[in-house]
């Protein structure tokens, strides 16, 4: 653990050490407001490139870029003092050279101060995140679907379903722990091989749609309270209804301004407080 501000920050080897213990709990957070929320109740707080969807209204996780995700970075180390805090390389920022992947890994532990990165990838990954982790940057594996190549591969679909696809997806998460992966997110695969998965690997997998064998959980925040409700998959289970609590007060609010309900006196200054 780290000390930060009297508070003992969770850090990359503590969850590696959690390989199948209690499970991990883990949520994504974009902003300062969000991250003081979810902190103290997660192990991981995951600054997720699912931002440019559920943020930024964009149709993939395609189009944020690596000073996007270091703003947010920055905005959620403000608000959490005791999780473990991992920011997503974006699309674009490390597929193609390990020098690229290298600097863009230490530029976003420098200007953040997170405790690692992530990378969607399987084996042709396995070098890049070597190469990271030899840099002295923790990296988060995420194997499976994988959304910033979702495109390319007929879209959101679950992956191990078939033998081959589920060899593949085997071997994936096999390389990416022996090149150093501290722990695995496993997005979108069947049970079956999820579970065979978490057996084999010796780091922690921390699931979203791959079922509670895995060693932890992460959902995305805004699916999990209702403010992204563009479609929601099958494996998100909304606690609260936050996109409707938001409509429900903006018509309050407005019905109060416009039938002059809002401010009362009590909202306004140099005004006699009114007895009671
Ligand atoms: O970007 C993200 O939020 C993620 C999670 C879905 C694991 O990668």
């Amino acid at each position: 653990m780290t000390e930060d501000s009297g508070v003992t920050r969770i850090s990359t080897d503590e969850i590696r050490s959690r390989k199948g213990g209690a499970p991990l709990v883990c949520l994504t957070a974009y902003t300062t407001p969000m991250a003081k929320s979810l902190d103290a109740h997660c192990d991981l707080l995951l600054v997720g490139d699912s931002l440019a969807m559920v943020i930024y209204g964009l149709e993939t996780t395609r189009g944020v870029t690596l000073d996007i995700m270091i703003a947010h970075g920055q905005a959620v180390m403000r608000g959490a003092q005791r999780s473990c805090v991992v920011v997503d390389l974006p699309h674009g920022s490390y597929e193609n050279s390990h020098y690229k992947a290298v600097a863009s890994a230490c530029r976003v532990i420098e200007e953040t101060s997170a405790q690692a990165v992530k990378l969607e990838g399987g084996a042709e990954m396995a070098e890049t995140v070597a190469a990271i982790v030899n840099a002295g940057v923790p990296v988060l594996g995420h194997v499976g679907l994988l959304p910033q190549k979702a495109e390319h591969r007929g879209g959101f679909k679950i992956q191990g379903k078939d033998d081959e696809g589920a060899k593949q997806v085997m071997a994936d998460a096999r390389a990416i722990a022996d090149a150093g992966a501290f722990a695995l997110v496993i997005e979108g695969t069947v049970e079956p091989v999820a579970r065979a998965m978490t057996e084999d690997v010796d780091v922690p997998t921390i699931g979203i749609g791959a079922s509670p064998a895995c060693d932890g959980q992460i959902l995305v925040t805004q699916d999990m309270v209702g403010l992204f409700a563009d479609f929601t998959p099958k494996f998100v289970k909304r606690y609260v209804d936050l996109g409707a609590a938001l409509n429900d007060a903006a018509e309050a609010y407005a019905d109060d301004v416009r039938n002059g309900r809002f401010p009362g006196l009590e909202h306004c200054f140099g005004v006699e407080k009114p007895e009671s």
